[in-house]
């Protein structure tokens, strides 16, 4: 079952005492004898949200039944978030344990580590400065960043620099309070210049598995295919991957939009679905609907990265909401690329109360101005969004994630304890 976040999201049986009130004689039944039935618990929490009790003694009071199930317990959690008028601290926010789905791990590299390897490589960097690299931080759109974006791969030669960028990108998370994040790698910008796949993916691997243990970070790998390049050399990339199908979890599209459809590469996902990769692709950032048609019905594809243009198409938001297809949204990123002209225009909030399962992320942090925590500030802010709103943007991250049930339930269990326990702050 797939969560999605609306802003005037209305939960079953959570319209308190008037509900009561109005029973059929069944339920009044039920009310009356225990044993447990959610749906009179619902309106009993509901009683007491209305008469201000707070969240923990809510949640000693379902001791009531004798059983404590996680769903009822984030039911009452959902139901005293949406009672809470109360503003959103940034600690709240800094704190909550979040998931990332959407970071390519080359869109991390910030300008004094991008120095480093261009002397630790011998490389010269047509900029004289970390400052001056970050003037350069101003786009036109997607084009204008990827030229600077594949400029500055050019510093990752060794398996140690995919390594260290790695590692930096995981320990900045990690201070995020990100739990889980799934990491795009662009192997055809490093392998076009002469690097190895299995340097490229060494380095990344290993760093995972170091913060894992050091960390207790955990992060899968999507391998994304360069879509301005031929679909051919996507089939060589796949071949690559092979031997090391066990680190990759997906395969994506990204690069160069518009001009680079989907249904191009229709061959090589479906070559990726039979090797067992799962599917994603960027589509809909500055490319039309039709490219989010192509990516879900060609590539099969079960998430869309970026997908902010599927509004201008209600058939194909009806179809996103219906499937529960998340999309990963990055609102810097859109701004910085001129896709929406600032965030308080971002249409994040349609997205939402169109019903769809929207996550956020932070595609590439370095050049855009924020990890995931300076994302969410932003829109909480410009949107003026309620902590029910960034719990279940966060809670839908969790949901979307390439994980098992189990693993989705610890971190969902993680993120309502963090809400119970910070309900006063
Ligand atoms: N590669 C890195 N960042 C990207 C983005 N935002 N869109 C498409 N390709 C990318
Ligand atoms: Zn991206």
């Amino acid at each position: 079952m797939r969560a999605v976040a609306r802003s005037s999201q209305t939960l079953p049986g959570s319209r308190g005492a008037r509900h009561t009130q109005n029973q059929t004689p069944t339920q009044k039944k039920m009310h009356d004898t225990c044993p447990f039935n959610p749906f009179v618990e619902r309106i009993r929490i509901q009683e007491k949200i209305d008469a201000g009790e707070k969240t923990s003694a809510l949640l000693s009071s379902l001791g009531d039944c004798k059983r404590k199930t996680p769903p009822l317990a984030r039911t009452i959690i959902i139901s005293t978030l949406k009672n809470q008028k109360k503003p959103v601290p940034e600690a709240f926010i800094e704190g909550i344990p979040k998931a990332e789905l959407h970071i390519h791990i080359e869109g991390s590299l910030e300008p004094e580590l991008m120095f480093e390897l261009a002397r630790r490589n011998g490389l010269r960097l047509p900029f004289t400065s970390v400052d001056e690299v970050r003037e350069a931080y101003e786009f036109a759109d997607l084009q204008s960043f990827l030229q600077l974006y594949y400029q500055g791969v050019r510093v990752l030669v060794n398996e140690r620099d995919f390594y260290d960028l790695t590692c930096a990108y995981l320990k900045k998370a990690r201070s995020q309070n990100i739990r889980y994040s799934e990491m795009f790698f662009d192997p055809q910008a490093h392998t076009g210049r002469g690097i190895a796949f299995d340097t490229v993916i060494s380095g990344i691997h290993h760093a995972m598995l170091d913060a894992k243990q050091r960390l207790g970070i955990s992060s899968k790998l999507v391998m994304c295919f360069l879509r301005d390049l031929s679909e051919e050399s996507a089939i060589a990339t796949l071949q690559q991957a092979l031997p090391f199908k066990d680190w990759i979890v997906a395969v994506g599209l990204d690069s160069s939009e518009v001009g680079h459809p989907p249904e191009k590469f229709t061959k090589v996902f479906d070559k990726a679905r039979e090797e067992g990769f799962l599917t994603v692709a960027h589509a809909g950032e500055e490319g039309p609907p039709e490219y989010v048609w192509q990516a879900l019905d060609r590539l099969k594809v079960s998430r869309i990265d970026h997908g902010v243009r599927c509004i201008e198409d209600p058939d194909l938001t009806a179809r996103l909401a219906a499937d529960g297809i998340p999309l990963t949204v990055c609102p810097l990123s859109n701004v910085k690329l001129r896709v929406f002209e600032s965030v308080e225009q971002h249409n994040l909030k349609q997205l939402l109360d169109h019903g769809l399962c929207v996550t956020i992320n932070s595609d590439d942090p370095a050049y855009f101005g924020g990890y995931l925590t300076e994302n969410f500030l932003a829109v909480q802010k410009a949107l003026r969004l309620g902590r029910h709103d960034i719990y279940c943007l966060v809670r839908n991250s969790f949901q979307a994630a390439f994980l098992s049930l189990d693993e989705k339930q610890t971190f969902l269990d993680e993120l309502d304890n963090y809400i119970s326990q910070n309900e006063d702050k």
